[in-house]
């Protein structure tokens, strides 16, 4: 199965993709995990997309297509892939589609900017895994610390909240025309389309992506 979450920032991408991972067998191919672990390595491409993305700005297609082409043509993508943060311009969508790419589901998490500011807030992260946690609406078992491996959990340079509102802003002039591209998609049996409400609480959203899917 070929899935894209689309959603703004906040919205609950990262946290549902970790069930659909396990539940579909399938491997998450987040942009941004990738991009902040380039960071971390300091290589030459994460110390160009750190200035990019500390601002809330997108790194260039012509870089992210190449991340994601080289992604997917990996072995375990051979089942299918669950696409978490991309694509998120037209020139990504339609790049998936010139290489032959096509998905089966897209499903849009839908949360209001207000609310996604005050989520964010409260963040926290898992560096090596990419797992994400709230302090409030989905604590980690020891605060914190990573559920899995007991490491510290970090605040992502990008989450404060001038940056937060950055982000949105770029997500609804670059990101949101995505919504009717694979709406129109959807109409002509491309793919499914499924829009859902991401302010109930995980657990219920996962139940309901599992419904929408089945
Ligand atoms: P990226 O890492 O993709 O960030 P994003 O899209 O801005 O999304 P987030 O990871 O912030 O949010 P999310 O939807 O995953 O929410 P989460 O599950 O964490 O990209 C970062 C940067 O990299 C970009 O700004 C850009 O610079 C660059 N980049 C990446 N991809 C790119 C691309 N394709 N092209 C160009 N540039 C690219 O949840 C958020 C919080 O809410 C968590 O604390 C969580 O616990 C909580 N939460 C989740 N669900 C709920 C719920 N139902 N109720 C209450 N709280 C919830
Ligand atoms: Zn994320």
């Amino acid at each position: 199965m070929r899935i894209i979450l689309l959603g703004a920032p906040g919205a609950g991408k990262g946290t549902q993709a970790q069930f659909m991972m396990e539940k579909y067998g399938i491997p998450q191919i987040s942009t941004g995990d990738m991009l902040r672990a380039a960071i971390k390595a300091g290589t030459p491409l994460g110390l160009e997309a750190k200035k990019v993305m500390d601002a809330g700005q997108l790194v260039s297609d012509e870089i992210i297509i190449g991340l994601v082409k080289e992604r997917i043509a990996q072995d375990d993508c051979a089942k299918g892939f669950l696409l978490d943060g991309f694509p998120r311009t037209l020139p990504q969508a339609d790049a998936m589609k010139e290489n032959g790419v096509s998905v089966d589901h897209v499903v849009e998490i839908d949360v209001a900017d207000e609310e996604i500011v005050k989520r964010m807030s409260g963040r926290r992260v898992h560096p090596g895994s990419g797992r994400v946690y709230h302090v409030v609406y989905n604590p980690p078992k020891a605060e914190g610390k990573d559920d899995v491996t007991g490491e510290d959990l970090v605040i992502r340079a990008d989450d404060e909240e001038t940056t937060v509102r950055k982000r949105l802003a770029v997500y609804h002039e670059q990101t949101k025309p995505l919504v009717d591209y694979y709406q129109d998609a959807a109409k002509a049996g491309l793919n499914k389309y499924h829009r859902l409400d991401g302010t109930e609480a995980v657990a219920d959203v996962s139940a309901k992506i599992a419904d929408l899917l089945a």
